[in-house]
């Protein structure tokens, strides 16, 4: 298994690009189940996650040709068994986007329960909820959900909390229902506005993605069509957090800063100065950090896919910060790691006192999630000495090339078989 291992010290400095969003481009690749004709994705990162959506795809006769570098053609005018089996869900949770574009299609699905996974329980029931209020029928057979519906129709669906693939599931599922759907306390993430761009690009009839109300007008078939994949926004934070922390001077080009809101706030009170046009965000950071307290919230709250990564940033800050994560139930697994470098981290519950140290020091550490991991390696720029991190895989799975990036930064970076 990879690992990388980190020079600390460095100070960050040049420019980089910015490559698609994992979390829009797993539910768009799912979105080519809902047509006969040829859906191509554009600006697809090259992630394990993508990888294993394509095997998941395949599997069910999705057909995928590369086009051009970043692109990927996908048709599945003939579909096998609309099975999403455990062993690639419980790889990648995220597998359960078929099962929406599988119901509509082909009025029949198999997929997988999640089970837990290491940051929390994840349940799917709003999913279901939303599918069984459209006329699915959903049994559980021996650890798979299994649906079926003649053709699905639409209703008013109102979340119990605010779920985003839960509201991409029934989105997609709705656009092919007979009847209009209305998703009330809808996700607001831009991921969900950029799979609407993508239903809508092929034919379909969504309005209100980015408000908490979706409004579906179901159709009779779907068109193919050709979308490009939105900027990655935790990608850019997590490099965004990386400079802050490290010292120096960043542009991310692609970057989207209408969408990270919340993240730049929180760097500009932790001291850095951040800039931006539409296509692209610079930050420079010199001398000490501040300590800033953050909660993560639904979108346009901050994301909890960065409170890792701001973990380690308050770890090297000056004075104590109080982080509370309120999505999921057990995502605080980077702070042991952390302390091994020196952290000084307290957990109770779902807060994190972080008080601030002058130095952290290289260590071996390794993570148990994708974010986690993330948050390793900006604490292994900061800490004296060599960080070595295990289990690199996590961070394949949603990161394209972070070494290489990192390394044309400046950062000294490399990754070890
Ligand atoms: C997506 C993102 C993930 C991000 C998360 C929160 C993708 C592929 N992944 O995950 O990176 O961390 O949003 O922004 O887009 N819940 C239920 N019942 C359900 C569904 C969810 O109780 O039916 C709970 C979850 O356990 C969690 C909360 O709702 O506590 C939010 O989960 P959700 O938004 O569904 O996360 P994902 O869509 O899985």
């Amino acid at each position: 298994m990879d690992k990388l291992v980190i020079e600390g010290g460095a100070a960050l400095t040049g420019t980089i690009d910015i490559s698609g969003a994992k979390n829009a481009a797993l539910p768009i690749l799912t979105a080519a189940l809902l047509t006969e004709e040829t859906l191509t994705v554009e600006n697809v990162p090259h992630l394990r996650d993508v990888a294993t959506m394509l095997d998941l795809l395949g599997r069910m006769g999705v057909s995928a040709s590369r086009h051009g570098k970043l692109g990927v053609a996908l048709n599945a005018r003939s579909l096998g068994d609309p099975v999403a089996p455990y062993d690639l869900v419980k790889t990648m949770r995220a597998s359960v986007l078929v099962l929406g574009p599988l119901l509509a299609r082909l009025g029949s699905a198999r997929v997988s329960l999640p089970g837990g996974c290491a940051i929390g329980l994840r349940p799917v029931d709003q999913h279901l909820k939303g599918l069984q209020a459209m006329g699915a029928t959903i049994t559980m057979e021996q650890g798979y959900m299994v649906a079926s519906a003649p053709r699905l129709k639409g209703a008013r669906i109102c979340m119990d909390l605010v779920t985003v693939t839960g509201t991409e599931n029934i989105m997609m599922a709705a656009s092919l229902a007979e009847g209009r759907t209305v998703i009330e306390n809808a996700a607001r993430e831009p991921e969900v506005v950029d799979l609407a761009g993508c239903l809508n690009a092929m034919g379909a009839r969504v309005i209100g993605a980015g408000t908490d109300t979706i409004t579906i007008d179901g159709v009779e078939r779907l068109h193919g069509a050709r979308y490009r994949v939105m900027p990655d926004r935790i990608e850019t934070g997590t490099f965004l957090a990386a400079a802050a922390a490290a010292g120096g001077r960043v542009r991310l080009n692609g970057a989207r800063a209408d969408i990270l809101d919340a993240v730049l706030d929180k760097l500009r009170e932790a001291g850095a100065k951040v800039e931006a046009a539409p296509d692209w965000i610079e930050i420079q950071a010199h001398g000490t950090r501040q300590a800033v307290n953050l909660r993560t919230a639904p979108y346009p709250g901050f994301p909890t896919d960065m409170q890792a990564q701001f973990v380690a940033l308050n770890s090297v800050a000056q004075g104590t910060a109080v982080v509370t994560e309120t999505i999921f139930e057990n995502r605080f697994m980077h702070a042991q790691e952390l302390r091994r470098l020196g952290a000084d981290i307290e957990v109770e519950g779902n807060t994190a006192i972080v008080k601030g140290v002058t130095r952290l020091d290289g260590a071996t550490v390794m993570a148990t999630d994708l974010r986690a991991s993330a948050s390793l390696v900006v604490a292994g720029l900061v800490a004296r000495g060599t960080t070595t991190i295990e289990r690199v895989y996590h961070l394949d799975r949603g990161y394209e090339r972070i070494e290489e990036k990192l390394s044309r930064l400046g950062a000294r970076i490399r990754r070890v078989p």
